[in-house]
């Protein structure tokens, strides 16, 4: 048993006094009851964790399995759960370092690309001219690489907050990032049509495009899933490893659409000038790289798995029993709700 004895004596600690391999009364403790055989599952029909469970059956993982975290339960970490966080006893390591790079990153973007447009483009303006074109880059930047950017973060950094503040908190980043990429293609269409240029003609528009609409598509589809209190828990496990999986696609094609956007407007407007490696040019290449690395740094916070939000054992229960009572179908995992 090694660690898991310390967490059994909390337990007792707490008044939680039968075996696990008891019938179980309490079901706020379920979840807990079957990580103390690691390869048990918590079986419905038999209401008692065992080895295994008849497929027709509602089951639930032991919960290291559900929360993904290969690392050991450490003595005592799950009765400090219990008292509040989930975070006790969960080690983020050098994580808060990578968050605070992306944000020196994302920030340093932003400010580049102020100085790029704001100082070598002759500033902004909304009248149809070069200048409104101006405001196109820099809300671009900020909503869709250093906004977008943050909102997939929320879940890593707070991660004392409960599951449907962060939430909110990720939708409310997303539609503001929303905002501020409409803002930035109104200008740069409301340019286009003013000096009758035509539109959509490149692949920097055709990408970008591409990048608008899934984005309003996914936000619209996390809206329904994770946050209108109807849709079934089975439907939003279902649904979540490709809210996933679009989400950072989402965010590197619109990193992707920066970059060829920078180099687009480059040619345009220093064509001449820019194998002379003129301050300007040296600039926007720079910012290329600063939202490579941005990039890149928020990439490597969301792929590992140790830093991602462990459920607090009274989230793990809650989403349990609520599956259990509700529809009798196997959990997914605790993240997912
Ligand atoms: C994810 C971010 C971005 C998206 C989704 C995006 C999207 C678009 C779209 C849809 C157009 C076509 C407008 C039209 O045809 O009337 C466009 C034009 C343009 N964008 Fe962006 N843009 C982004 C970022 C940037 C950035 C950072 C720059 C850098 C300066 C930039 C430079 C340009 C330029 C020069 C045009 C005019 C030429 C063209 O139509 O390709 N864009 N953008």
């Amino acid at each position: 048993m090694g660690s898991f004895t310390s967490t059994w004596e909390d337990r007792q600690g707490l008044g939680l006094t039968s075996h696990p391999k008891d019938d179980i009364s309490d079901s706020a403790a379920l979840p807990q009851y079957c990580t103390e055989v690691s390869a048990w599952m918590f079986c419905s029909s038999q209401h008692r964790c065992v080895s295994s469970c008849d497929p027709r059956d509602s089951w639930s993982e032991p919960l290291y399995k559900l929360t993904r975290s290969s690392r050991p339960v450490e003595p005592g970490s799950l009765h400090t759960a219990m008292e509040g966080s989930p975070l006790e006893g969960h080690s983020l390591g050098l994580m808060p370092w990578f968050v605070a790079a992306t944000q020196i990153l994302g920030l340093a973007a932003v400010i580049m690309t102020g100085v790029w447009m704001g100082h070598y483009q002759g500033g902004f303006a909304w009248d149809g001219s070069s200048l409104e074109f101006n405001v196109h880059p820099l809300c671009m930047v900020i909503g869709m690489v250093f906004l977008y950017g943050d909102a997939i973060l929320v879940y890593r950094v707070f991660q004392n907050e409960s599951k449907t503040t962060v939430k909110i908190l990720h939708a409310v980043i997303h539609l503001i990032a929303l905002v501020a990429a409409i803002v930035g293609l109104a200008a740069v269409f409301d340019f286009h049509s003013a000096k009758n240029i035509p539109n959509m003609y490149s692949l920097h528009s055709w990408c970008g495009l591409i990048t608008i609409i899934l984005f309003c598509i996914q936000w619209v589809m996390g809206l329904t899933f994770f946050l209108f209190p109807g849709t079934a828990y089975s439907l939003r496990a279902l649904y979540r490893p490709l809210h996933e999986y679009l989400g950072l696609g989402l965010f590197i094609l619109a990193i992707g659409t920066c970059l060829l956007g920078i180099t687009e407007k480059l040619l345009f407007s220093i064509k001449d000038t820019y194998p002379k490696f003129v301050p300007e040019g040296i600039l926007a290449n720079a910012l290329g790289v600063v939202l490579v690395g941005f990039g890149l740094t928020v990439g490597y916070i969301v792929t590992r798995s140790e830093w991602k939000r462990v459920a607090s054992p009274e989230e793990e229960a809650l989403s349990m029993h609520f599956k259990t009572l509700t529809e009798g179908d196997s959990p997914g995992s605790p993240e997912g709700s």
